[in-house]
């Protein structure tokens, strides 16, 4: 087989078995998730943050979260191998937070209330939860990165938590209970 024959049937290889992108998009955003800020601080001390709604439990025993950031965050780069973070659950109320901190540079806080939390971590006030962690591991997947978070301790507001869910944000529906 010559280099372009086998070129092509690669390719018709890969159209057969690869899903269309803008479906694979539609149907992650139909996947309903928590939204969440991670902050921490950089080498230099500066707070970092960013938000990120593919963040989930990991582990009980022991507590674990993990979070999944794009290879170009700069927020990543701070979080190497046993640096502290916050991972902030944001609640109703706190959309503009999300679109702020889901920005580009370093004056991200300029309007946000924060206080010095655990070791002088940047802290959002107002979350539905906050989980004190510590960075396990890192774990490359595609054009993102895995960062597995051990958990050293969790504070909650019991404020409703903000989802976002195809594209757009909306504090979660609250149900009677019996
Ligand atoms: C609702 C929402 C959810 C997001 N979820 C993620 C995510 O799970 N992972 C990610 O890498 N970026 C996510 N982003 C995009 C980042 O917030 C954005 O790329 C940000 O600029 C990265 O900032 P940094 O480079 O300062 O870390 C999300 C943005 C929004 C608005």
């Amino acid at each position: 087989m010559n280099v372009q024959a086998e070129t092509m049937e690669a390719g018709a290889a890969a159209d057969l078995c690869g899903p269309d992108m803008d479906v694979f998009k539609a149907a992650m955003s139909d996947m309903p998730a928590a939204v969440t800020v991670v902050t921490c601080r950089d080498w230099q001390g500066r707070p970092v943050g960013t938000t990120l709604s593919a963040v989930s439990s990991l582990s009980l025993a022991p507590p674990m979260m993990l979070a999944c950031f794009d290879v170009g965050s700069n927020t990543l780069k701070a979080l190497l191998p046993g640096v502290d973070f916050l991972i902030h659950v944001l609640a109703e109320g706190q959309e503009k937070i999300a679109y702020g901190m889901a920005g580009k540079g370093t004056d991200k806080f300029g309007d946000i209330e924060c206080s010095a939390g655990p070791g002088g971590l940047p802290q959002i006030a107002g979350c539905a939860a906050v989980m004190h962690c510590s960075v396990g591991q890192r774990v490359p997947g595609g054009d993102h990165v895995i960062v597995t978070g051990n958990v050293r301790r969790v504070t909650r507001a019991g404020a409703v938590p903000l989802v976002y869910h195809r594209r757009a944000l909306f504090p979660i529906p609250t149900q009677t209970q019996e």
